[in-house]
């Protein structure tokens, strides 16, 4: 089972990422818990490349290269093959992040990143994709708040450091390309607190539970 999480920075994911293995874990099932950028090892290094403030200066077509690059590896030499080894896959961020940040976000045509998507992940669509919605306001203090937590700078991390205006489209994206996709996203209010949420997402991987 591949599963996908996805939203706005500051919504959660990684609390959830974290809650779900746990509880598949205790159900009996293997997991595997990846995310996007950075989910193999070139994958890696182009997440440092992504996510460093010196790329500021970056091409909006020569980022998309660099996240399509870091999906279509991490289908091969990750995802894929744990899928075939029967796990539950689940990765936070994936094809939809490129079709809400770069389209929605940034301005490049969501249907074109959709075909060009298709050629990174050949042919493995996640089979459920939990949307976890939040305002941006509350995403991005949560964020920032979780920076000086962890000793990094307010304005560490390139797309914490963008304007609310732009998470308000990558918001508004998430919610426009989720409806588009209604067989395949399942949307959580994170406003809740990460122990109402999971209920929530636990109810979702249910039913997928031998
Ligand atoms: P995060 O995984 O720590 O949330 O940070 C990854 C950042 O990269 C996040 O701001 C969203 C962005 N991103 C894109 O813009 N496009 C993509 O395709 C992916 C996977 C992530």
């Amino acid at each position: 089972m591949f599963i996908t999480l996805e939203g706005i920075e500051g919504t959660g994911k990684s609390t959830q990422l974290k809650l779900m293995a746990e509880y598949l874990e205790s159900r009996g099932q293997d997991v595997l818990l990846t995310r996007e950028p950075g989910g193999s090892d070139l994958g890696r290094e182009l997440r440092r490349m992504l996510l460093h403030m010196d790329s500021q200066g970056m091409a909006p077509t020569a980022e998309l290269f660099l996240y399509l690059a870091d999906r279509a590896q991490h289908v091969a030499q990750v995802i894929r093959p744990a899928l075939e080894a029967g796990k539950w896959v689940i990765s936070d961020r994936f094809a939809d992040s490129t079709v809400v940040y770069q389209g929605y976000g940034r301005g490049l045509d969501p249907k074109l990143l959709h075909s060009l998507n298709a050629v990174a992940v050949d042919g493995l669509w996640p089979e459920m994709t939990i949307l976890l919605d939040l305002d941006p306001e509350t995403g991005l203090n949560r964020a920032l708040a979780r920076n000086l937590r962890e000793g990094k700078s307010r304005e560490e991390g390139r797309f914490e450091a963008e304007a609310l205006d732009f998470h308000r489209r990558v918001r508004e994206g998430y919610l426009t390309w989720a409806a588009l996709h209604p067989d395949r996203f399942r949307l959580v209010d994170g406003k809740e607190t990460p122990e109402v949420v999971f209920q929530r997402v636990r109810d979702l991987l249910e039913p997928h539970l031998p």
